[in-house]
């Protein structure tokens, strides 16, 4: 069945050979049905959501400059979107699948998102973005291979594995939302962990011994980040969010929320069953599940004691994510080296700096982006963006520095120039790690530490190989600075991965603007886009 699959996708690949000829790049066409389904991931049965019958969703596979296409089917009783982690959606935040970008796809309607992975490779994951359905599941992986021509810096592995972990509710998504989230609650701790959609030994990879395996590893929950280790085995890292990094040897990795990372593993150890671990990392309580390593001839089940967990130091965290390189010589999407781009050489227009908080707002818990935190309009703000629709938001109304005010409520959209080269800084003085999402782009992590970021914190930044990614860290007390060019023109959603924050309104909206009004800078709004709110009853621009 595997190789039958690798098969049929190698003579995919010498079509698109073949095809690549007339220039025109491949489309491969999806229809998802979404529906509610019985799932017993931790033993008790839950309605999961489930994408043509399967959780975790099925696997995307794709090569660089795919276009997608992806019709969806919403069988719930409740409005749903699906957005694409890590995805780029060049020119087109109009597929971005958020709701300040898309009308949700009411119960019983369908919708198709045209979505190209232009200049992209690596790891990333799709997941429902709406009403806290990710509590629910309907979230899959998403592996966007390189060209047949452009070189990958290690020799092709023998599998490939996709490893959605995270934590794990037994409560319904809707009790979660509706007796938590809206009552002003935070969420309660996870009841646990799974890997791939299973809880303790419920999934198995299967390894050849003497042969080396790709596992790309996602963090798909909702409120932890965890640390992911195979017992008896050394990770080769070579991956993270479509950078190729150097390859460095750990024992473990510590993986935030909404973070992608492509490991190698020789099966290498004596013919036996081995323990996958995930735990969970900075919580008051350690939880752990495993999966299941098995040599393909092996007779021998797992045994013996899991490997122990890293030190839950801060500390030893921040030493193994300033660790993490990018292979300057190595091709990313392009055959040209990944080092070609110095990004360490151009100086930023500006500095963005945003503090996450924890405030109470007429007496309900909420999260906040330098005091304000995320209300929903009625209508998305990209559709009213561009119908000109007065009265949903207003450019500016989040600041770009800290306050020290109290929290506040506000549909906050802030503004950046289209090409602007921008340095953010992300200031966390709450107890927990942060882990910080922007879509649409990819941006260059200088540096993280501990304390208030100040200019002289800037001596110490990577200029010269740190990673290019869409997600990060920021440590309990700490700071994290990235580098940002702001080349791919939208409304583009900055947000916690923390899914009770996100949803609680540590989230805001970057709307990098073009004046030229141009299809090179900006896609039209999609013929088939959904309109809701105050955009209902308008036409798309015909094409
Ligand atoms: C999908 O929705 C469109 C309207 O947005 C409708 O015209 C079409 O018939 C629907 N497709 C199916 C198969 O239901
Ligand atoms: C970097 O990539 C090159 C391929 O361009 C590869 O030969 C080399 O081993 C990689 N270096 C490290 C340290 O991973």
């Amino acid at each position: 069945m595997r190789e039958c699959k690798l098969l049929s996708f190698a003579i995919v690949l010498v079509l698109f050979l073949v095809n690549g000829v007339n220039g025109e790049d491949p489309y491969r066409f999806f229809t998802w049905k979404i529906t509610y389904g019985d799932i017993y991931p931790l033993g008790v049965k839950q309605q999961g959501i489930l994408i043509n019958g399967q959780f975790p969703g099925p696997q995307i596979d794709a090569v660089t400059n795919d276009n997608l296409v992806i019709s969806v089917f919403n069988y719930l009783r409740e409005p749903f979107l699906i957005s694409w982690d890590g995805i780029q959606q060049r020119r087109n935040s109009w597929q971005d699948g958020v709701y300040g970008t898309n009308c949700p796809i009411l119960p019983g309607k369908n919708f198709t998102y045209n979505i190209q992975v232009k200049d992209q490779i690596g790891s990333f994951f799709y997941f429902p973005s709406f009403l806290f359905h990710k509590a629910a599941g309907g979230f899959g992986g998403i592996r966007i291979w390189s060209r047949p021509k452009i070189p990958v810096p290690f020799p092709n592995p023998a599998g490939d594995f996709t490893v959605l972990a995270g934590d794990w509710y037994k409560t319904n998504h809707y009790i979660l939302r509706r007796s938590y989230l809206e009552f002003g609650r935070n969420l309660p701790s996870p009841d646990g962990l799974l890997i791939n959609g299973r809880g303790w030994n419920g999934y198995t990879f299967t390894v050849d011994q003497g042969r080396t395996y790709r596992f790309r590893i996602s963090n798909v929950g909702l409120t932890t980040s965890i640390n992911f280790r195979i017992q008896g085995h050394k990770l080769k890292l070579v991956e993270v969010e479509g950078s190729h990094t150097l390859q460095n040897i750990y024992d473990s990795l510590d993986i935030h929320l909404g973070q992608s990372y492509s490991v190698l593993v020789t099966a290498d150890q004596p013919v036996q069953d081995y323990y996958v671990v995930v735990s969970s990392r900075f919580t008051p309580r350690v939880l752990t599940t495993t999966a299941v390593l098995h040599y393909s001839n092996s007779r021998k089940g797992v045994s013996g004691p899991l490997p122990w967990g890293p030190s839950t130091q801060v500390a030893w965290s921040l030493s193994q994510a300033r660790s993490i390189r990018w292979n300057l010589t190595a091709s990313g999407p392009r055959p040209n080296p990944q080092g070609s781009y110095h990004y360490g050489l151009i100086k930023p227009a500006r500095t963005i700096m945003l503090a996450n908080s924890a405030p109470y707002i007429n007496g309900k818990q909420r999260f906040a982006v330098n005091s304000v935190s995320y209300v929903q309009p009625d209508t998305p703000l990209k559709v009213a963006d561009y119908f000109k629709i007065p009265g949903v938001f207003s450019v500016g109304s989040i600041p770009t520095n800290p306050t020290g005010g109290s929290g506040y409520l506000q549909t906050s959209v802030m503004h950046a120039n289209f090409r602007e080269y921008v340095e953010i800084v992300f200031q966390n003085w709450e107890d927990t790690v942060q882990s910080w999402h922007i879509d649409g782009y990819s941006f260059f992590v200088m540096g993280m530490d501990g304390g208030q970021w100040t200019p002289a914190s800037r001596v110490r930044y990577n200029l010269r190989d740190t990673v290019a990614r869409s997600t990060t860290q920021v440590y309990p007390r700490s700071w994290t600075a990235i580098y940002v060019a702001l080349d791919n023109v939208g409304m583009w959603n900055v947000r916690s991965e923390n899914w009770a924050r996100q949803y609680l309104g540590q989230q805001f909206y970057l709307r990098v603007y073009s004046p030229a009004n141009s299809w090179r800078d900006e896609y039209p709004i999609p013929r088939n886009a959904l309109l809701c709110g105050r955009g209902r009853g308008r036409r798309t621009r015909p094409l």
